[in-house]
C-alpha cells in the first residue's frame, strides 16, 4: 500500500505520498503542495530537500557510509583506479577488460589538446588562480571541439574527451604560470602517471614516476569522484536542467567548487596552516579561536553538513598521508601543525559535541602538499577528480523523464506595492 504523511493546514487535510528509495531513505513528494494549498516549503541550505532521484552514490552521512553504483568507496579505493571508477560511475558497471582498454585509447587519443588553446593560457595573468583558468578553458571546449552529437556512442566519447583533456589542461595551466616548458601526455603513461608527468618533468631533471605517487593520486581521486548532491553537483543539475551544453555545465560546477566553504576548503586548510605558522599561534589559541562566535576564524578541514560520525574517504586519505610522509622524509613545519591541531580538535568538548570532525579536505591538503602539488592547484585536483560524478550526475538528470528546468520559489520579504517617485521629489 502507497505510504502517505497527511499534513493539515488552514483547516484542510492533504495526503502527500511517501517516497522510498532502495536504502530505505524516506521523502515525502511535495510536487502537489502548491497548487493544492497555496503553501512552499522553506529550506535554506536545501538541507531537508530532495531534488532528484540517483542511482549513482549513496552516502550514509550518520555511519560514515559512502559508495558508487553500490560499491563501498573502502573497495574502491583498495582494489580500483580512477579510471575504472570513473566508468563506473558513467556506466553504472564496472568496465570489463575490453572495455577498460577501449576507454584507454580513447583517453589517449584525446589527451592533446587544440594547439590554439595554448595562446588562451598564454594571455592570462600569471597570477591568475588555476581554478578561473579551468572553468574558462572547460566553457571554451565547446567551441573547440563543436561537434556534440546525441547519440550515445558519441556522447560516451565527448565524456571521455573531458575527463582526458582536462588533465592535460590543468598540467598545462600550471606550467605556463611557471613559464615553463608545456610537456605532452605520453601513449606508455596511465592516467595518473601522465599527469604526474606533465607537471613535474623538466628537461634537466626528467621525472621519476613513483607508483606510491601513482597510487596515491588514484586514491585522492576515487576518493572525489562523486559525492552526491553537494554545492557543486547541484550546480551542474542546475545548470545543466537549462538544456545548455555540457561543457558549459561542467564549468558552472568547477566555479562551485572554487569556494572555500567546498572544494576549495583544501587550499583552505594549507593556508590557514601557513598562517598559523607565520603568526606563531598555538594549537591552543586556534581553537580558542575556533570556538569564539565573535571570531570569524573556523578550522578549515572540520565538519561537514553530511557526515556527523566521521568522513569514511578522511580515514582513507589519512592512511594514504601516512604512506607519503614516510617515503618523502621531509620536515614540514606545517604537517606538524595539521597533526597537534587535529590530535587537539578530536579531544576537545566543543568539535566533539558538535561532530565536527577531520574530513577528507583536512588530509588531501596535506597529502598533495606532501606530494609537490602547489597550493593554488589543489582545488583543480579536486576538480578532477569530481569530473566523473558532475557527468554521471548530469547524464542522469538529462535522461530522466521527471526532470524539468530547476526553478525553485521563494519567500519575499521586500516592500510591498509603493508608488515610483519622480526623482525631484526624493529627500
Ligand atoms: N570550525 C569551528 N566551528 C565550526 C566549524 C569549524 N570548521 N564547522 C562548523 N562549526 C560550528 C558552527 O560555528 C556552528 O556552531 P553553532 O551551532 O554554535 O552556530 C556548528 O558548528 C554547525 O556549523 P554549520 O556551519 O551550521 O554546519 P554546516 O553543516 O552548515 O557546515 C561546513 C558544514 C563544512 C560548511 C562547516 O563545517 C565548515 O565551514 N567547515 C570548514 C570548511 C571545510 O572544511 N569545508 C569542507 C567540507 S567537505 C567538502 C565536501 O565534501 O565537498
Amino acid at each position: 500500500m502507497q505510504k502517505v504523511a497527511k499534513l493539515v493546514i488552514d483547516g484542510k487535510e492533504l495526503m502527500l505520498p511517501v517516497v522510498e528509495g532502495s536504502e530505505g531513505e524516506k521523502a515525502i513528494d511535495i510536487r502537489s503542495l502548491r497548487q493544492e494549498t497555496g503553501y512552499i516549503t522553506f529550506d535554506p541550505g536545501f538541507g531537508n530537500t530532495g531534488t532528484c532521484r540517483s542511482a549513482i552514490t549513496y552516502m550514509d552521512g550518520e555511519k560514515g557510509i559512502l559508495r558508487y553504483r553500490g560499491i563501498p568507496i573502502e573497495q574502491l579505493a583498495e582494489n580500483s583506479t580512477f579510471v575504472e571508477t570513473a566508468f563506473l560511475l558513467i556506466t553504472g558497471q564496472l568496465p570489463t577488460r575490453e572495455e577498460l582498454t577501449r576507454t584507454s585509447v580513447y583517453l589517449n587519443d584525446f589527451s592533446p589538446l587544440h594547439e590554439n588553446m595554448k595562446a588562451f593560457y598564454q594571455n592570462y595573468p600569471p597570477k591568475a588562480h588555476p581554478m578561473g583558468i579551468l572553468s574558462a578553458m572547460v566553457n571554451a571546449m565547446r567551441s573547440f571541439y563543436p561537434e556534440l552529437i546525441d547519440l550515445e556512442e558519441e556522447m560516451n566519447k565527448t565524456y571521455l574527451r573531458l575527463i582526458s583533456k582536462i588533465r592535460t589542461m590543468a598540467a598545462m595551466a600550471y606550467r605556463i604560470s611557471l613559464g615553463e616548458r608545456v610537456v605532452y601526455p605520453r601513449p606508455d603513461l596511465c592516467y595518473c602517471a601522465n599527469f604526474l608527468n606533465m607537471m613535474f618533468d623538466n628537461v634537466v631533471v626528467p621525472y621519476h614516476v613513483d607508483d606510491d605517487l601513482v597510487r596515491a593520486l588514484n586514491v585522492f581521486w576515487i576518493l572525489h569522484a562523486d559525492h552526491e548532491q553537494n554545492c557543486s553537483t547541484t550546480a551542474v543539475r542546475v545548470v545543466g536542467s537549462g538544456k545548455v551544453n555540457i561543457y558549459s555545465t561542467i564549468s558552472a560546477g568547477i566555479s562551485a567548487l572554487w569556494g572555500p566553504l567546498h572544494g576549495g576548503a583544501n587550499q583552505a586548510v594549507v593556508n590557514m596552516l601557513e598562517d598559523i605558522h607565520k603568526k606563531g599561534l598555538t594549537v591552543k589559541d586556534c581553537i580558542a579561536k575556533a570556538k569564539d562566535k565573535k571570531d570569524p576564524f573556523r578550522l578549515m578541514g572540520f565538519g561537514h553538513r553530511v557526515y556527523k560520525t566521521y568522513d569514511p574517504r578522511a580515514k582513507i586519505m589519512k592512511k594514504m598521508g601516512d604512506i607519503i610522509l614516510s617515503k618523502i622524509k621531509r620536515k614540514d613545519p606545517l604537517l606538524d601543525i595539521a597533526q597537534r591541531l587535529e590530535e587537539a580538535a578530536l579531544k576537545d568538548s566543543y568539535f566533539k559535541e558538535k561532530n565536527l570532525y577531520p574530513n577528507v579536505d583536512f588530509y588531501s591538503g596535506i597529502v598533495l602538499r606532501a606530494m609537490g602539488i602547489p597550493t593554488n592547484m589543489f582545488t583543480v585536483m579536486f576538480a578532477i577528480g569530481r569530473l566523473p560524478g558532475w557527468i554521471a550526475q548530469w547524464k542522469e538528470d538529462v535522461s530522466d523523464p521527471e526532470m524539468k528546468i530547476s526553478r525553485p520559489r521563494q519567500i519575499y520579504t521586500g516592500q510591498q506595492e509603493r508608488d515610483y517617485i519622480p526623482i525631484d521629489d526624493r529627500e
